[in-house]
């Protein structure tokens, strides 16, 4: 439980927005989660209610915990519903002109002493924060997915962010049950410096013929103590999303790791794009993209 109750509010209800708004309900914060789509804003609410449900069945909170962190959850498609929000986590598509014009309008709507937190995998925090009027409160963090399991937050200032932005963004992830690094506005961060270039590593390894999906998998999980293999860990990340940070970190390192390997165009084109689709490197029953 966190010391004070805060509102927050979540933009976009996809893959990260709604795993973070899990997060902050289950911290006992009022938690509105906003997008501009119906669509998604229910599918978004639909997570989050299936995670909370299933870690109640697996023990994980007891029901009361569960039921409590969804009671404060609402979903919203306007902007103006977020003005009460202390603490505002934008978490819509990889799309720096989207980003930068969400956090102008959020100027207008939040208020003066409200955080602002961008997500981006690949993206400069510097110049998203540009779009916003404020820079000093934008602060970037990077969950990793899935948000809702994974404690480990990157925290990346942008050139204007103020040290007050990090140290109560710091605070605010502390108590929500994360535990943060700090990391420069650099292209991958730390993490997805490492784990890009590793990742596309073993997909080179199984396209020469080193192993196959189960043995480099086994090998890894057995040798390295990886909680699960890079294929496993590509099923839950999405092999769209997988092409896609490789992409764009490859465009601006300009170092060929980065570069995704021919195997994973041939996989995103045929839309075996892992646990979401039911078919990646391996294949699912279930379609769901965590806690299955
Ligand atoms: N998926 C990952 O593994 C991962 C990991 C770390 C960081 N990220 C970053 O998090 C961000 C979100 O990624 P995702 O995978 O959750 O994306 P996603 O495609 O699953 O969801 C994005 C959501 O944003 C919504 N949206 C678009 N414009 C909006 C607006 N103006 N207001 C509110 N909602 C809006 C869309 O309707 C969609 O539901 C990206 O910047 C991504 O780089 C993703």
């Amino acid at each position: 439980m966190t010391a004070r109750e805060l509102a927050v509010a979540v933009l976009g209800a996809g893959t990260m927005g709604a795993g973070i708004a899990v997060v902050a309900a289950r911290a006992g914060h009022r938690t509105i989660l906003r997008d501009v789509s119906e669509d998604a804003l229910e599918r978004g609410l639909e997570n989050a209610s299936g995670f909370l449900e299933k870690s109640a069945s697996l023990g994980k909170l007891t029901a009361e915990e569960a039921r409590a962190a969804r009671a404060n959850l609402t979903g919203r498609t306007d902007l103006a519903d977020l003005a009460p929000a202390d603490v505002v986590i934008e978490a819509v598509f990889e799309d720096l002109a989207l980003k930068q014009r969400l956090l102008g309008e959020l100027d207008d709507v939040i208020s003066d002493d409200a955080l602002v937190h961008t997500n981006t995998s690949t993206l400069s925090v510097t110049a998203i924060a540009a779009g916003s009027r404020r820079p000093d409160r934008v602060v970037g963090t990077h969950y990793c997915n899935p948000a809702q399991l994974m404690t480990l937050v990157e925290v990346a200032e942008g050139r204007h962010t103020s040290p007050q932005a990090t140290t109560r963004s710091r605070e605010f992830l502390d108590g929500v049950g994360k535990t943060t690094v700090l990391t420069k506005d650099r292209p991958g961060f730390i993490v997805n410096r490492f784990l890009i270039p590793w990742e596309n590593n073993c997909i080179r390894a199984l396209e020469e013929g080193h192993g196959t999906v189960e043995s480099i998998d086994r090998a890894v999980v057995g040798a390295l103590r990886h909680p699960m293999g890079p294929f496993q860990l590509l099923d839950v990340v999405g092999l769209d999303v997988h092409q896609a940070v490789s992409m764009r970190l490859y465009e601006q390192l300009h170092d060929p790791r980065f570069a995704p390997p021919p195997l994973v165009d041939r996989m995103a084109a045929a839309g075996d794009l892992g646990r979401k689709t039911g078919r990646g490197f391996y294949t699912y029953d279930n379609r769901r993209s965590f806690g299955a």
